[in-house]
């Protein structure tokens, strides 16, 4: 399938995998690549940008399709080493970031000049103008069913991609609640030229997660996530446990007076242990509704070839019987 994201990023198929916090290492992305997807490895979960370096040239050992870095930019005081980690991705070759969080602009230049692609990952139409505005070139909606931050403004996808579709010139893909061909075909139907999936590439055998993590997705329906962080304008939607109730009790308690201090014993530094031990009650994790949809475990070259011939069957015989 040819859209103006696979000719964008140089990619046999228009399925992308978004930054991990704790998931996204060279294993995965190599093998989302390697399937013909778009992989990723996220940026920030490299203590370093040196670590990065690592991560990255590790990745090109496992694969010599293109991969991306994600770098999110959070709304924090004490900054990462963006400069830093930016430097990295230059010198590693690298030729796809995925941004996120705040607007990217004060980096951008050093991207673009180094011929870099970037494609910011937003949740609202006015943030992806304004990401088209400043020079990327193209973007990922992240609609209100996402695994992560979905921002404020609670829309679904339904609404926002064909908003998108409406509003924006560059290419965009659709992110949130995708899962299959069922949600390849609808994203391209509202204007997407491809889709983004977090969740669903948790659940594959080359996530390099705990054992533990997969069962949960497994599990869980599409109505075991919670919305957390809500009072701090940092909303973030993850997969309920203890850790999450608790959490959110504390919100309804505190009310507007809770500080992120309030509950960083539930939020903060729970990955590593989540992610790589699978203690899976000890904190809040990203998760998306699409857990709903997720019933097996396969490689993720399985994953995609399957989405691949179901979406075309799709297109071309129950689609296109409709109008015989
Ligand atoms: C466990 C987990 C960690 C995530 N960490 C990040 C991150 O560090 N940076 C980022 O930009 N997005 C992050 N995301 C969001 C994903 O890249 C993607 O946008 C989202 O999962 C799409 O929704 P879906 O889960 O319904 O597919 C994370 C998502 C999950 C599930």
């Amino acid at each position: 399938m040819k859209t103006k994201i696979t000719e964008m990023f140089g990619i046999e198929h228009p399925i992308m995998q978004g930054g991990m916090h704790y998931v996204g290492f060279a294993e995965l992305a190599a093998a989302v690549s390697n399937a013909g997807g778009l992989g990723t490895i996220t940026g920030l979960t490299q203590k370093t940008p040196a670590d990065l370096a690592n991560e990255i040239a590790k990745c090109k050992d496992l694969t010599d399709k293109p991969f991306a870095v994600n770098l999110t930019f959070l709304p924090t005081v004490n900054a990462p080493d963006y400069p830093g980690y930016i430097k990295t991705i230059i010198e590693g070759g690298v030729k796809i970031v995925e941004t996120a969080g705040r607007n990217p602009q004060p980096y951008l230049p050093y991207l673009k000049d180094a011929g870099i692609k970037v494609i910011h990952k937003c949740t609202s139409v006015r943030h992806a103008l304004k990401a088209e505005k400043i020079g990327c070139d193209a973007v990922s909606v992240d609609g209100f069913e996402c695994g992560g931050h979905p921002g404020e403004d609670d829309i679904p996808n339904m609404i926002l991609l064909p908003r998108a579709d409406e509003e924006l010139t560059i290419p965009f893909v659709a992110s949130g609640g995708m899962a299959d061909a069922r949600s390849l075909v609808a994203a391209l139907a509202m204007g997407a030229e491809g889709m983004n999936m977090g969740t669903r590439f948790i659940a594959t055998q080359e996530a390099p997660v705990h054992e533990n993590v997969k069962q949960a997705i497994l599990n869980a329906t599409e109505l075991d996530t919670r919305l957390v962080m809500r009072p701090l304008r940092n909303t973030e939607r993850v997969m309920n446990n203890a850790a999450v109730e608790r959490l959110l009790e504390k919100e309804a308690r505190l009310g507007s007076n809770i500080k992120f201090e309030d509950i960083i014993e539930e939020v903060a530094g729970v990955y590593p242990k989540i992610m790589m031990e699978g203690d899976m009650d000890i904190g809040a994790w990203s998760c998306g509704m699409v857990v709903g949809l997720i019933n097996d475990i396969p490689t993720c070259k399985e994953l995609i070839d399957r989405i691949m011939t179901e979406a075309t069957d799709m297109i071309q015989n129950r689609l296109g019987n409709l109008l015989k």
